[in-house]
Order: C-alpha cells, then sequence, then structure tokens
C-alpha cells in the first residue's frame, strides 16, 4: 500500500485552506467548486502532492491511502438514512473539499446520469431495505469484489473512498493486480474480447428517483437508462484484461458477469484469473479521515458483510469517480465541460 500520514504541520496548513474554500461554496456539487478543484489543488502541501503524483505515474501499489484528515465525529451528526439530498448543509464538508483537492490531483471527478441522481460525490452508507441486495448500500450481503464500472468503457481509473465513520471496522477488500500470479494465468485468453459484462445494480432506474427536476436532463438520462438497458439484454463481449501482458490492467465484475456462449478456454482462464484474485485479496479497515484512491485498473474491490445499525452511528463513506482522460467519454457528454455520462 501507498501510505501518507498527514502530518501537524500538514493540519495546521490544511485548515485555512479548507475553510477558506467551505466559506466560498456551500455545497460540494457547486459546479464552479468543482471546477476549480485542479487550480485549488496546488495550494495542497508538495509533499502530499508529489505522493499522489507518485502513485498516479509510477503505479507502486494499486491502492493508495492518505490518513490523518481531521474529522470531528462529535460535529457530522448522524449518518443520513439515504443518499438523497445528503450533500445539503453537510457537517463533513471541510472533509469533502480536501477529498475534491486530492482526486483533481491524480485526475478529472466525474458522475454518471444514472448513479445517486448524477452527483458526482457520492455517498457510501447502508441503506434500509438494501441489506441483501448487491450494490454499495448493502450490509449484511457482502459486496463481492469488482472493477467499479467494469461493464462500462468509460470506467474510472481510480474510484476513491473517503471514511467519516467505520465503527465496526467494516473491511474494504482489495486485491492487488501486482500482487497475482501472471505467468500461472492465460492471459492471452483474456485480452480477447470473449467476455460479457452486465452493468451493475446501482445503474438501475429502481436506484433513482424518478425525475431530476430538470425536462432536458431527464431525457438525456433516459436514454442512457435505456442504453444500460440494451446492454442487459444483448451484453457486448468484451476482453477482461488489457495492457502490459506481463502486468496487465483489470476490468471485471463477475458477479455481473454471464459465462454462457464463453468458449471451454475463456471459462477455464477467466476462473484462473478469479481463483487468484480470492487468494490475494487484503482486508483493511478504513478510519475516519482516511482518504483511498483504488487504481481501478490495478485493483478490484469490494466490502465484507456487517449488520447495520440504523441507530445515526452508521458506517459512512464518500465516494468519487476519477478518470485521467475525461475527453475519452466526449460522446457521451452534452459538452466538453459536462462531467456526467449519459
Ligand atoms: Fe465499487
Amino acid at each position: 500500500m501507498h501510505h501518507l500520514t498527514l502530518t501537524p504541520e500538514d493540519g495546521e496548513r490544511l485548515a485555512p485552506l479548507l475553510a477558506g474554500i467551505a466559506s466560498a461554496y456551500s455545497v460540494i456539487e457547486d459546479p464552479e467548486l468543482i471546477r476549480r478543484a485542479p487550480v485549488l489543488a496546488r495550494s495542497l502541501p508538495a509533499r502530499l502532492l508529489e505522493f499522489l503524483e507518485e502513485f498516479r505515474l509510477g503505479e507502486p501499489s494499486a491502492l493508495c491511502v492518505v490518513s490523518g484528515l481531521a474529522v470531528d465525529g462529535a460535529a457530522l451528526g448522524p449518518t443520513p438514512e439515504h443518499w438523497r439530498d445528503s450533500q445539503f448543509g453537510s457537517p463533513a464538508f471541510r472533509q469533502e473539499i480536501f477529498f475534491l483537492l486530492c482526486a483533481a490531483a491524480l485526475g478529472d471527478v466525474f458522475g454518471w446520469a444514472t448513479q445517486q441522481d448524477g452527483r458526482i460525490m457520492h455517498d457510501v452508507l447502508p441503506i434500509k431495505g438494501h441489506e441483501n441486495y448487491e450494490i454499495g448500500s448493502n450490509s449484511l450481503q457482502h459486496l463481492s469484489w469488482h472493477t467499479e464500472d467494469a461493464f462500462h468503457p468509460c470506467r474510472g481509473d481510480y474510484v476513491a473512498l473517503m471514511c467519516l465513520k467505520n465503527p465496526d471496522l467494516v473491511e474494504t477488500v482489495v486485491c492487488d493486480a501486482g500482487d497475482l500470479d501472471w505467468p500461472a494465468i492465460d492471459v492471452e485468453a483474456l485480452f480477447e474480447p470473449e467476455f460479457t459484462q452486465m452493468p451493475d445494480n446501482s445503474h438501475l432506474p429502481e436506484n433513482a428517483a424518478e425525475s431530476t427536476g430538470d425536462p432536458a436532463v431527464d431525457r438525456l438520462r433516459a436514454r442512457s437508462f435505456e442504453l444500460i438497458r440494451s446492454w442487459n439484454e444483448h451484453p457486448v463481449k468484451r476482453p477482461v484484461l488489457s495492457g502490459d501482458r506481463l502486468s496487465p490492467y483489470m476490468a471485471l465484475d463477475p458477479y455481473h458477469m454471464r459465462t454462457d456462449g464463453w468458449s471451454a478456454r475463456s471459462v477455464a482462464a477467466f476462473q484462473g484469473l478469479c481463483d487468484q484474485i480470492e487468494a490475494n485479496m487484503r482486508g483493511i479497515a478504513l478510519r475516519p479521515g482516511d482518504c483511498a484512491f483504488i487504481d481501478n485498473f490495478r485493483a478490484v474491490h469490494g466490502r465484507k458483510s456487517f449488520t447495520a445499525r440504523y441507530d445515526g452511528s452508521d458506517r459512512w463513506l464518500k465516494r468519487l469517480n476519477i478518470t485521467r482522460n475525461l475527453r475519452g467519454s466526449r460522446a457521451w457528454r452534452p459538452a466538453p465541460d459536462n462531467r456526467i455520462i449519459y
């Protein structure tokens, strides 16, 4: 793991920076704040920026954690019961700003029209009724390991998690491609576009608000849901691996993959990769103030099961998707500076 702990001096430097930004904006979703994030990020401590750049460019590990950000647990108040509207009047606004600036040092943050009502910064918290459903807001069922948005060609380079609360030290699980025995895996077979990957449940219309309140956005979003439906009915065949054959990038979400129609070699190669991933899965319990940046090309991630409390003290994380190539999704976005994929 690529790990940095903020020092008291870093904290002293960050406090006025974050307070100043927090007083100029009222909500993390403010498009102007998100637009300015890469410029504001230049005011982060140089050693933090160097640390993030080392992770981005050198890929020393698939997991990067910045810890030591101050979180006042008492000031946070109860964990919201749902992600809807949790961004307004946020008790964690300064932490959200820090998280956004670190993300902006790695790439461009973006969102999905089909996920959490098109917000950029998501909440990860247990939702009543989702306990046994395969989605990030479940609890009693573990969240199966996956590449974030593996089904989509515009998936992020990084999925980032900032921990606000984790009272039961529930573990996030991560497998680093660097830990796998690649010569023992049928890499050639996995580079072939033979693998059907379905969209995951977080992108389904039943997990979205009926209307965003903007008819033009609703129309675009309806088109996006339609595309996702068509991918469910007619899955696109893609490779599981890409990049360097000696140290490949991965994209797979076995829970949302259907193996029917695959050749015997494809099935065996896929099973061989999954077995290695299972054997090399590592757990990490994020603590309040930890910001974890998971390389979505070099790692798969998931979460262990837990019993939600629903008393306001539940595990609560913030999540960001980050891309190094916003232009790569231009066909999916209505304007060059629009960060939502429709
Ligand atoms: Fe995920």
